[in-house]
């Protein structure tokens, strides 16, 4: 970074442990010099808020180890500098997960400076704004439809299931699924949503009741030939108990549970295959490959529907709602201000 850029100050959400072992959140103003060396120092416009940043924000230190932090996973705005002739000055960009917001300063703040090989051009066809809209949690679905596409599961053999559906990872994984033609099952704990989520393109709700077996039978009618799953323990053990010969299960998360019992039956009856998500570490080119995908052939026409849009002031009571499971769609973050 230049010598004169160090003093420049930008705005940014700091958690910090408190004295009672708690953690408290506030906008403050940082300084260039505080960000970690990088490669590329980007001027963030928008980030987005996942349940990961939540987690980051409140002190969990599976997420985060070093406070004072700046949680954002996800950030996207324009390089400001670069050490690499991959990207220079004024190109439009995208940064999501890595480390990113993790131990590393995140999209929660006007400025971030990351590794080169973090970076993503922004795909032509997405503005930065609509990028964020996706984030981590669009990313993710991708992630899990262009690997259910890998398995064999086409759009002929069968219905989707979607757990978690009214979250992030969850409504665009409902919504990218059926703009391209997959017949989609979607779980929610929040029945009032149901129309919300057929909006996006569901074919069918069901509660969350609806969706968990406790017979303890290790194989179910075969109902589903694939599966988006963002919540983990008894969903996921019954999704994958009535997925259909030969069908896939895309594990994303655990919001409900990390715990999965089940015994091998599904996978050595009826062949089906559990696919696992780690979009953190996913390689660029498959991360470029979903990107791409994600601004044309899945590209969603209204998102408005499907987001919010706050300042990082308002970002506090989000953050609260991500926590208590109660969020519906995505909240971008606008950093212009
Ligand atoms: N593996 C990866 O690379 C990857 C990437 C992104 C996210 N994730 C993970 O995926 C999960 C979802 O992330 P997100 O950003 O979509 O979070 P989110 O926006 O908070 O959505 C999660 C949704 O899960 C449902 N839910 C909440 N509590 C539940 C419970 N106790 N039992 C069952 N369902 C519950 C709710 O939807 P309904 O009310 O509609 O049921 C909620 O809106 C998180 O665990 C996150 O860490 C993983």
């Amino acid at each position: 970074m230049e010598k004169d850029m160090d003093r420049k100050t930008f705005k940014a959400m700091v958690v910090q442990a408190t004295a009672d072992g708690k953690y408290s959140r506030q906008i403050t103003d940082k300084s260039l010099e505080e960000l970690p060396e990088g490669e590329v120092l980007i001027k963030v416009l928008y980030s987005s808020l996942n349940y990961k940043d939540g987690l980051s924000a409140t002190g969990h230190k599976g997420v985060t180890k070093n406070y004072p932090h700046t949680p954002g996973i996800d950030a996207a705005g324009v390089v400001e500098q670069s050490l690499s002739d991959a990207f220079q000055p004024g190109d439009e960009v995208i940064v999501t997960s890595y480390d990113l917001g993790m131990n590393t300063s995140g999209g929660f703040g006007q400025y971030i400076s990351v590794p080169v090989a973090w970076v993503v051009p922004l795909p032509g066809n997405l503005s930065l704004k609509e990028s964020m809209a996706y984030g981590s949690a669009g990313l993710s679905a991708g992630f899990c439809i262009l690997k259910l596409q890998a398995q064999g599961i086409t759009s002929g053999q069968g219905d989707i299931l979607v757990t978690g559906a009214t979250g992030g990872v969850g409504s665009f994984a409902v919504a990218m699924l059926a703009k391209i033609g997959y017949h989609v099952c979607a779980v929610t704990g929040k029945m009032k949503e149901r129309q919300f989520l057929m909006d996006l393109g569901a074919k069918a709700v069901i509660s969350r009741d609806d969706a968990t077996d406790t017979t303890g039978k290790p194989l179910l009618k075969g109902r589903w030939a694939g599966v988006v799953d963002t919540v983990g323990g008894d969903i996921l053990a019954t999704a994958i108990r009535s997925t259909k010969q030969h069908g896939a299960v895309a594990s994303c998360g655990n919001v409900a549970s990390p715990d999965l019992h089940i015994n091998v039956y599904p996978f050595i009856l009826r062949g089906i295959t559990l696919i696992g998500i780690d979009s953190q570490r996913t390689p660029m080119d498959f991360r470029r490959r979903t990107w791409e995908k994600i601004a044309d052939e899945w590209k969603l026409t209204d998102l408005d529907r499907q987001i919010s849009v706050c300042s990082l002031e308002a970002l506090d009571v989000e953050i609260d709602r991500i926590l208590a499971g109660k969020q519906k769609g995505r909240v971008v973050v606008d950093l212009t201000g």
